[in-house]
């Protein structure tokens, strides 16, 4: 499905119609794949007036990791981006849940020169409406990849650099193309990594098992909140260890989880059903108390929520 075209994006310091959004053909991200992102949500509060982003902050630190691990340099201050994203999600005067997309690019020069400060960085932001998908409610058909997660002993797995999705694309094609939703990939160990855009957990019996951030897994905000919901408000045991293929098949439950899939079950893997094939009772309170908790309904949760238009209202 073509996404809608928003009417602004931001640029370089500035907020920009859709049409300015250009870097040039020689800039490093285009040539190479060099830049880092993250994708963040803002979720509409029930008054219908209120945008919340979503771990601002925690999101804002892992783009600078990213950026530290692939030594480039943010060129703005987190206050900075922070008003940006503001600014940006006012300008297309979105008020049900978005989906942006802050990134952190090379732009022309010598990117292979030791010092960062030879290149030169720029920093653009994609910001569009997203509804809750249909894979969400009712749940996805996964099936183990034929490709690898990527390894942290070639690229750094742990973060979101561009080039990593190059693989994650070619698994999830691998996987639409053989008639299944979303692929659950292995690490170079054989073990259990995570989905192409998402991380994984499986329930048996009362205990939700997720593989640890060791495992090539990209260190996933939304993994670590529903690993503190489910231990401080759901009462269930989490273990963070490595997980075989084969005990995904005797799982009861299992779902991906990220700040775009939110929290999406998996029915079957690789045509083995997940208990009874259906989204699970526990998937379905993690479900709820997430979108509780990002909707601004849970009062403790309230200091991971930055209201986008404030005094504005
Ligand atoms: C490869 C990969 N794994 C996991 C996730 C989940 O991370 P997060 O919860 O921080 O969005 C994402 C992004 O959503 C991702 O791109």
């Amino acid at each position: 499905m073509a996404k809608e075209t928003p009417a602004y994006l931001w640029l370089d310091g500035k907020v920009v119609a859709w049409r300015d959004g250009t870097i040039h053909v020689a800039s490093e991200a285009v040539v190479r794949g060099e830049s880092v992102f993250e994708g963040v949500r803002a979720y509409a509060g029930d008054d219908g007036k209120e945008l919340f982003i979503f771990r601002n902050q925690d999101h804002l630190d892992r783009l600078r990791q990213s950026a530290k691990i692939m030594r480039m340099t943010l060129p703005y201050s987190d206050e900075e981006l922070t008003a940006a994203f503001k600014a940006l999600i006012r300008a297309n005067g979105f008020r049900d849940n978005v989906h942006f997309r802050p990134t952190v690019y090379f732009g022309e020069g010598e990117s292979n020169q030791f010092d960062p400060s030879e290149i030169d960085t720029g920093m653009y932001c994609l910001a569009y409406r997203r509804t809750r998908s249909k894979a969400v409610t009712e749940g996805v058909k996964s099936c183990t990849s034929t490709w690898r997660r990527n390894t942290d002993v070639s690229t750094p797995s742990r973060i979101k650099a561009a080039g990593n999705y190059h693989n994650s694309r070619l698994a999830h094609v691998e996987a639409r193309m053989n008639g299944f939703s979303s692929p659950l990939m292995l690490n170079d160990r054989g073990k259990v990594s995570e989905g192409p855009a998402s991380c994984f957990m499986m329930i048996r019996g009362n205990r939700v098992i997720t593989p640890p951030v060791t495992a090539d897994i990209l260190e996933s905000i939304t993994r670590q909140t529903i690993i503190d919901l489910c231990r401080d408000d759901l009462g269930f045991e989490v273990i963070e260890r490595d997980i075989d293929r084969t005990e995904v098949y005797i799982a009861d439950e299992a779902f991906f989880c990220g700040s775009g899939a939110e929290v999406t079950p998996m029915l079957s893997l690789d045509h083995y059903p997940l208990g009874a094939g259906g989204v699970g009772p526990i998937t379905r309170r993690v479900q709820d108390h997430y979108f509780d908790v990002t909707a601004g309904r849970v009062e403790k949760y309230r200091h991971w929520l930055t209201p986008v238009y404030g005094t504005e209202g």
